[in-house]
């Protein structure tokens, strides 16, 4: 008899694109996961069998499950009505709270996710400095819109190839392709198209590709060589804004992008997407300025008094209880690779890090071995026969909230075995 989870599974297969809404959901094996429910660092299936979750829903829920200070705020924000086609007091207070922080002095454009923050942002450089071509990373992730669907064309071009069908090579080839970690790289693309070029966008830390940290090194040039040819820099902290600190990536590696994206933690949960500049930039956006961008949901006050509710608890010493555990998870996965019986190796940013097994050193996305995904998917696996949820892919990143106990992340010791068993 198929289990209760087993049975939605397949009614899903029936209905939804591969069963799910975003396709690596569908990766987790043999069905994908139907979730009845979750409550601090756990999440229950329909059968009552639970799991420590790493996931976090790709990393907005940083105070884990069903938290309650989220859950009140917009418990109050449906009984005052949720959709009015106008601004609420809500947009105004995350709009404030989140500039003191980001960008102050600067103006804010909420949208609906992260794919939109980066679309937006896009548009914003390239109508701001009517410039086409754009700069992107091999193996960052911006979110599924056609400028960024793109990798590396022929390395003589640099110009960019779709990664998805659907995607025209003629909206490719306004994305130039660099390597991560790479100035060079950059240095070689400014120096045939310069001054075409609108924006670069980065991953600051690179969390897409497992967790691979920018180097200083590497986003000083980018800020040099967007000032001197005119082009725009555009951090995109889909990931790691309110993450690596309050102040995000812009305040970890003290360098000052034009743009910054931001969703995911902001929201709390909730969908939500953001656009974050000085106000001489960001006043080219519609009704100030001629670029285009409008939403019906845009500043959706769920999302808004979700994102107020996390950043105060955030504040209030919640990113610091998620860097120190984050920092125990870094350990701990270190200690277990170090153990194992074949190589691997860990990659640590504050709240987030990724092992890569076979691999003694990972700091561009070329340096993971070819057969590390395979490894590191046998490992997801079996922890999820022991109750561990982790990504089910290596190019994902291991999140912690306030919630997950010692012991919960002491779990990932069993490294040791499985990185060993599986080699
Ligand atoms: C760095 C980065 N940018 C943009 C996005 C797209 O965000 P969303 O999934 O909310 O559209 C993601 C999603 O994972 C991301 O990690």
């Amino acid at each position: 008899m198929p289990s209760r989870t087993e049975e939605l599974a397949e009614r899903a297969r029936k209905v939804l694109v591969g069963g799910v809404n975003s396709p690596v959901r569908a990766k987790v094996k043999p069905y994908p996961l139907v979730v009845a429910y979750g409550k601090g660092s756990r999440v229950w299936d329909h059968d009552g069998n639970s799991y420590i979750d790493f996931i976090l829903g790709y990393g907005p829920l940083v105070l884990g499950h069903a938290n309650k200070t989220v859950a009140e705020a917009v418990s109050q924000v449906l009984e005052e009505g949720w959709l009015f086609g106008a601004t609420t007091r809500h947009e105004i207070l995350l709009a404030e709270k989140i500039l003191g922080h980001v960008r102050p002095g600067g103006k804010i454009r909420f949208v609906n996710s992260g794919t939109e923050a980066t679309m937006t942002a896009i548009r914003l450089a390239r109508g701001y400095t009517n410039r086409k071509y754009i700069v992107k990373f091999e193996g960052c992730y911006h979110g599924a819109h056609d400028s960024v669907l793109v990798k590396a064309g022929s390395a003589a071009a640099d110009t960019g190839a779709p990664v998805s069908p659907g995607v025209p090579e003629e909206a490719a080839r306004l994305t130039l392709v660099a390597r991560y970690n790479d100035p060079y790289s950059v240095e070689e693309v400014f120096r045939r198209h310069g001054d075409n070029i609108a924006a670069v966008i980065v991953e600051p830390v690179l969390g897409n590709y497992g967790v691979i940290p920018g180097s200083r090194e590497f986003l000083a040039t980018l800020r040099k060589l967007t000032r001197e040819y005119g082009s725009l820099l555009i951090f995109d902290e889909v990931i790691t804004g309110f993450r690596l600190s309050l102040g995000g990536a812009q305040e970890y590696y003290g360098i000052r992008a034009d743009l910054v994206t931001l969703g995911k933690i902001i929201g709390g949960g909730f969908p939500i997407g953001a656009i974050v500049g000085d106000s001489d930039i960001m006043s080219n956006l519609a009704p100030e300025g001629k670029v285009f961008n409008a939403g019906t949901f845009n500043g959706h006050p769920a999302s808004m008094a979700a994102g107020l509710a996390t950043i105060s608890v955030l504040e209030k010493g919640g990113l610091e209880k998620i860097h120190a555990n984050s920092r125990l998870l870094c350990d701990i996965l270190k200690e277990a690779c170090s153990r194992a019986k074949v190589s691997c190796t860990v990659n640590c940013a504050p709240g987030m890090a990724q092992f890569f097994p076979h691999a003694t050193n990972v700091e561009r996305p070329e340096d993971i071995p070819p057969k590390a995904p395979s490894t590191y998917y046998k490992i997801h696996e079996d922890l999820l026969r022991r109750g561990v949820l982790i990504p089910p892919s290596q190019m994902e990143a291991l999140f912690v909230s306030t919630e997950h106990s010692r012991d919960e992340i002491g779990i990932l010791d069993v490294l040791a075995e499985l990185v060993g068993g599986t080699g």
